[in-house]
């Protein structure tokens, strides 16, 4: 999460870490300049007071809508009222202060130092002088038929036969017993330093005998359209007995269309009816928690226990261990801590900042107080609560201070998830239920995952864990030993072989005969979307492929039914176009046609450098963490932000002189008109080093091909021609007025300031002033085009640069010559047995 959140990497890791992820925080918007005063015309609106925060003053400049406005401009008036926050809460822990000296012990005859069984802890409370000591023992050793005893005593350490005080002075729950030392069990998790709110904190990690087995709510909050790979994490968390609500955020509409379909199948996977725009780091993702929370315990399932994933958790134990550690565990609440210094989390998370949540976006106000007289605590927001304690989050009482202050306080928090579970547990009387763990391993990576990548969306700068890849096996086969039972982040679409890898070490070899194990898809349109601006292009290009692709088969096209990527053991192949078509019999068919993207690169021969560049490619949505542009259909408009990347081959011949580079990269428009230009510098390494570069293009740019060059003071080492497809749809219509479509592919414009001086060793890649004139004649008129002269125009562009590989005929007896979409191993509609669902119902 937050810059800060250094969670669950072991603390030599987590040191490292941070010293590279602390110079983000630099890049956040303090600088922002602070007008006179805010004017009631800028704002649409009067506000309530003369807002003085300069954080204030800066969101409200920024926010979009009037609503937003009002709704930040209201905060800021009453926190500078100082009728916002509380001021001081009051801990109902009932514990009281203690210093925490835990140590954990066997607990042995004082004669013969015979065994008895069971473990024990002392800690030192502050308001007595006695060491308290804490015994969990069973009646009996072995252990068998485990009911453990509870006593408490009070006077020394070890403890012998003391003067026994009542339960309620030790306050620490009895709830297992220790293996790794006692022989019998394990225990994990034990506060060792610090001051804090002693809380015991051992987890038993099998269930006694007889116990009742635990039933777990499964709650899935759900991004983006990796339809496949939620379906193989179903498979892999489903039980009859268990139950699966699934929250959609609320701009997916193709995930939530498919996934609505289980709740006919399964009567024990539902669907968030209640849902929200869950952006990034939002207050929404803990509205949306709560509120899927309380639809939980208000529907009939039974269950103990709630944990949250995302579709980029995957399991890495089977799900009988997770029942058998819940069942030894009924009743606690597994949350993780940040392990550090608590006043140096609370900065880096921005927990002592105001935020507001409007135009899915967090703005930040201003500084805050936190409330005095309870402990502030966090970590992940991957969490695994009991019953109890989320019925006691989900419907607070009016009297209960605390936990309406803590909601109000979380309501303006950055990434609240993160830390309300564990505040509350920690101040109130669950305090007792905390355990540090919650249950996850999480790939965290912070010099590839703190790039500050949020800021359109969260006024700070975030963190997010790395996606599992072959190479992190070691991390992954590690949990092995310890109550880890998740893992995250897994991607197919950047890596399946992990997953592939972690099923069969869970749950055996899959048979060779297995079908297209190694396939991935993943929808990239679908007709029933809701269209819009955001997928104008998809459609311009897509409808262009569907009729080249129609003629080719000779079929008269009808509509555009979908786009899926499709991967064959990672390696990107290209993306299927479905469509509908007439034959010239008149009868109705489906068919599905393999496209690939093409750039058209040439690398100069002789240079060393060209020899080891690789991927040279332009594209959009370059994701730093994950080091891929994540455009693989290389569908590029005139909105475009244009991003090259490559990748610098790290050099085995380690006697060869280290050589770096001082090169320049040319954006040259299809008028042959400089547009932009980055100066790279190329270091020699011994491994591949990945790098990128941005335009700064003014949009519209100019559809049609465009070159980039990569040249060096005296030659060229490499180009790359590529296209920007023109439009065929503006805000989801089909453009239809000349005016209209030159506001889509008109833009002629250029980025470069008027007083650049080109350098003269440049001209050479450029078209001269005349090539210039003719070509700018076509490409005004070209803009205008609309209607078939327009589809022509861009059936003849999108046809250089994406190639039809393979067509299939989804319906059988059309007396085409095709294969069929389902014998088809590339085909969407190729059978897919390792998200297949409906195997669950046989
Ligand atoms: C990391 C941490 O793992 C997480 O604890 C913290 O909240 C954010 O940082 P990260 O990989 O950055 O996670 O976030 P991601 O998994 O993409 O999203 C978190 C949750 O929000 C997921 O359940 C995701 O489905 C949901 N989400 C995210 C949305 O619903 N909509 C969005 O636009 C983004």
């Amino acid at each position: 999460g937050g810059s800060g959140s250094g969670l669950d990497v072991d603390l030599a890791q987590r040191n490292q870490r941070d010293v590279a992820s602390d110079p983000v925080r630099a890049e956040l918007p303090e600088s922002l300049p602070r007008p006179a005063r805010l004017t009631a015309n800028q704002l649409g609106f009067q506000p309530e007071c003369d807002i003085q925060a300069k954080e204030a003053i800066s969101a409200l400049q920024r926010a979009k809508t009037k609503d937003c406005r009002q709704h930040i401009a209201h905060i800021a008036c009453s926190i500078q009222a100082g009728r916002f926050y509380a001021i001081q809460l009051k801990s109902s822990c009932p514990s009281g202060n203690h210093t925490a000296n835990v140590s954990l012990g066997c607990y042995r005859d004082e004669k013969d130092r015979r065994l008895l069984g069971g473990y024990y802890t002392s800690f030192k409370s502050s308001n007595s002088p006695n060491v308290c000591v804490e015994l969990c023992l069973q009646s009996g050793y072995p252990y068998a038929g485990v009911q453990y005893g509870r006593e408490c005593f009070c006077g020394f350490d070890p403890p012998p036969k003391a003067a026994k005080l009542p339960d309620s002075s030790c306050n620490i729950k009895c709830l297992g017993n220790a293996k790794e030392i006692c022989g019998g069990f394990y225990a994990m998790n034990i506060y060792e330093t610090g001051i804090s709110k002693f809380t015991a904190q051992l987890a038993a990690s099998t269930p006694p005998t007889g116990a009742k087995r635990v039933r777990i709510a499964f709650l899935l909050t759900i991004n983006g359209r990796a339809l496949r790979q939620v379906h193989r994490l179903l498979k892999a968390l489903y039980a009859p007995e268990h139950v699966y609500y699934i929250h959609v955020d609320a701009r997916q509409d193709y995930l939530y269309r498919k996934l609505l379909e289980l709740e006919q199948k399964f009567p024990n996977i539902r669907l968030a009816r209640k849902r929200f725009s869950t952006i990034w780091g939002g207050a929404s993702l803990l509205t949306m928690l709560l509120q899927c929370m309380q639809d939980l315990l208000k529907s009939k399932w039974q269950w103990d226990f709630v944990i949250n994933l995302s579709e980029s958790d995957f399991p890495v134990k089977t799900l009988d261990k997770l029942v058998d550690f819940l069942s030894a565990n009924r009743g606690r609440n597994f949350v993780k801590g940040h392990g550090r210094e608590t006043q140096k989390f609370i900065q880096k998370q921005g927990l002592d900042r105001t935020f507001v949540e409007c135009d899915t976006h967090m703005w930040r106000i201003g500084d805050r107080r936190l409330p005095a007289g309870i402990q502030v605590d966090g970590g992940s927001d991957w969490v695994a609560l009991s019953r109890p304690f989320v019925a006691y989050v989900t419907h607070p009482k009016q009297e209960d201070e605390l936990l309406q202050a803590l909601l109000k306080l979380f309501r303006h928090t950055l990434l609240p998830a993160e830390s309300f579970f564990h505040t509350v547990l920690r101040n109130t009387h669950h305090c007792h239920t905390y355990v540090d763990n919650n249950l996850h391993v999480t790939n965290w990576k912070r010099k590839q995952g703190c790039k500050c990548q949020y800021k359109h969306v969260v006024d700070w700068c975030g963190c997010s864990p790395n996606d599992f890849v072959p190479d992190d096996w070691p991390r992954l086969l590690a949990t092995e030993q310890k109550s880890l039972f998740f893992a995250r982040k897994f991607e197919p679409i950047i890596n399946q072989a992990v997953l592939l890898q972690l099923e069969e070490w869970l749950y055996g070899p899959y048979t060779s005969e297995y079908l297209n194990l190694h396939g991935y898809w993943q929808s990239l349109y679908h007709h029933e979307d809701m269209h819009g601006a955001a997928d104008d292009l998809t459609r311009s290009v897509g409808d262009s492929l569907m009729r080249l692709a129609g003629h080719q088969a000779r079929v008269d096209p009808l509509e555009l039914l979908e786009l899926t990527h499709y991967l064959h053991r990672d390696q990107y192949k290209g993306f299927l176009v479905r469509y509908s078509a007439r034959r010239a019999t008149g009868q109705d068919v489906q068919l599905e046609t393999r496209v690939r993207p093409v750039q058209h690169g040439k690398l100069a021969r002789n240079a060393r450098f060209s020899k080891r560049l690789r991927n040279f490619e332009v594209s959009t949505d370059f994701d730093q963490k994950e080091q891929v542009a994540r455009n693989f259909a290389k569908i590029l408009g005139p909105q475009s932000d244009l991003v090259i990347s490559y990748t610098y081959q790290g050099s085995t011949d380690s006697g060869a002189a280290s050589h770096s580079y001082n090169l320049t990269l040319l954006w040259i428009d299809p008028l042959g008109r400089l547009q932009d230009f980055n100066e790279l510098h190329v270091e020699d390494s011994s491994t591949d080093v990945i790098n990128h570069s941005r335009t700064l293009f003014s949009h519209p740019i100019t559809p049609g091909v465009w070159t980039a060059k990569l040249i060096g003071r005296n030659s060229i080492y490499a180009q790359l021609r590529f296209l920007v497809a023109p439009m065929a749809y503006g805000n989801g219509e089909p453009l239809e007025s000349s005016a209209e479509a030159e506001k889509r592919n008109g833009g002629l414009g250029i980025a470069l300031p008027d007083d650049f001086e080109l350098p003269v060793e440049w001209q050479q890649h450029l078209h001269t002033d005349d090539e210039q004139f003719l070509l700018r004649e076509e490409a005004v008129a070209n803009g205008k085009l609309t209607g078939q002269p327009l589809h022509n125009w861009i059936d003849v562009l999108v046809g250089k640069f994406f190639q039809l590989r393979e067509s299939c005929v989804v319906d059988a007896g059309t007396e085409l010559s095709l294969p069929l979409c389902s014998d088809s191993a590339w085909s969407s509609l190729a059978a897919d047995p390792k998200s297949d669902v409906d195997a669950l119902l046989k």
